[in-house]
């Protein structure tokens, strides 16, 4: 994506390091940080200078192949297996976090020396990113007949598109998932208008997808988290695209806290809910995402306290009583019932195991299937 004319991606070599976009920066200053070991990779992802499932997966990837070059420098080779669970403990619920380390390690522990191994572990973490990128592209183009289908139908004014969260090329390496049908559209000049999700307590929406969506020209509002149910009710949401940071094998889809409340007011208002996700995204271990999706609870600060700009610099204001205790639970599960489609980089396809299977059946099993889902 281009950012002032100039195109990047979220995450890139350079030299013997890696950069990477802090973006807890954004919307206010563009700050590029250099990475060179994995521990500074496991911050990264930690303290969320990067974030959204695919480029956690990307980050993973790198911090891999930084842990990878450190092994060969120190001749310690149990660094790679410490830093694959260094970087898997960072947060929990992105299952493309533990696929990208899994996927580095197997590409190289069968090599003995440490500099081809170190080689190969940054040829696949080059590949996971190039990966990314495509796929999401790919989404992009599945998704695109459904929001041409809604401006043939409606050719007079803008489709109008729900998204939660930052779903966009901040989350991914390029594109993003939920956003990339929509910079798609945007690009083949149907009108647009994208109702973005503040996305509460850290604000994603409000500070990234927002801040996306502006610099490519995308007409968008902001609006606060509570008011999605009053505009699908009065007929101003055609269709609402999230992203996701675990799907089952079943369709269930955790995303980010707020997701399931989205779908609800979907479905209660008859409208299309989709989740779009790479295959990296799919956990095909899980059936029951309610039961089996871990779900991250962040630190309480998060809630107390609200951040942003004020005509100088950041600065961080107090919200609740001094005494209050808060919760912050980082993500919910919307159940397959509620998704209308999965927009993957295959195709669209029901949220069920067939339908899931259908454009991945190298995953089928003869174990157990999923359970029917009743509300
Ligand atoms: O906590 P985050 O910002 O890493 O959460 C991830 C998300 O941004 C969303 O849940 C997103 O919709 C899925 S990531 C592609």
């Amino acid at each position: 994506m281009n950012i002032a004319g100039k195109p990047y991606r979220t995450i890139w070599a350079e030299g013997t390091g890696v950069c990477i976009i802090d973006q807890r920066a954004l919307p206010h200053a563009f700050v590029i940080e250099r990475l060179t070991r994995w521990e500074e990779a496991a911050t990264a992802i930690r303290d969320m200078r990067v974030r959204g499932a695919g480029l956690i997966g990307a980050t993973a990837g790198w911090g891999m192949a930084l842990a990878a070059r450190q092994a060969a420098a120190s001749g310690d080779p149990g660094l790679l297996t410490t830093a694959a669970a260094g970087l898997n403990a960072t947060r929990p619920t992105a299952v493309n976090l533990a696929w990208a380390t899994r996927r580095v390690l197997a590409a190289c522990l069968e090599l003995r020396d440490p500099g081809e191994r170190a080689a190969r572990a940054e040829q696949e973490a080059r590949r996971i990113a190039d990966e990314d990128a495509d796929m999401c592209r790919r989404i992009g183009e599945h998704g695109l007949p459904l929001i041409e289908r809604i401006h043939a139908a409606n050719p007079g004014r803008p489709v109008r598109i729900l998204t939660h969260c930052n779903a966009g090329w901040l989350a991914f390496v390029d594109y993003g998932s939920a956003t990339a049908p929509i910079y798609a559209a945007h690009d083949r000049g149907i009108p647009l208008e994208v109702w973005v999700d503040e996305t509460r307590p850290r604000n994603q929406g409000a500070s990234l997808t927002a801040w996306e969506l502006g610099n490519h020209g995308v007409p968008h509002t902001v609006i606060v988290d509570n008011a999605g149910g009053h505009l699908m009710q009065n007929g101003q949401v055609d269709l609402v695209i999230t992203g996701a940071d675990r799907v089952t094998r079943c369709g269930d889809a955790a995303n980010k806290i707020g997701t399931y409340l989205k779908a609800l007011a979907a479905s209660d208002n008859h409208l299309p809910f989709y989740v779009a996700l790479p295959s990296s995204t799919f956990d095909w271990n899980m059936r029951d995402g309610l039961r089996e999706i871990p779900i991250e609870q962040r630190d309480a600060s998060e809630v107390h306290s609200i951040s942003g700009w004020d005509g100088s610099r950041v600065t961080t204001v107090r919200l609740t009583p001094e005494h209050s205790p808060a919760a912050n639970y980082g993500f919910d599960v919307t159940p397959a019932r509620l998704i209308r489609g999965l927009i993957t980089e295959r195709g669209v396809c029901p949220a069920s195991e067939e339908g899931v299977l259908s454009l991945f059946p190298e995953h089928a099993t003869t174990t157990d299937r999923c359970r029917p889902q009743s509300p």
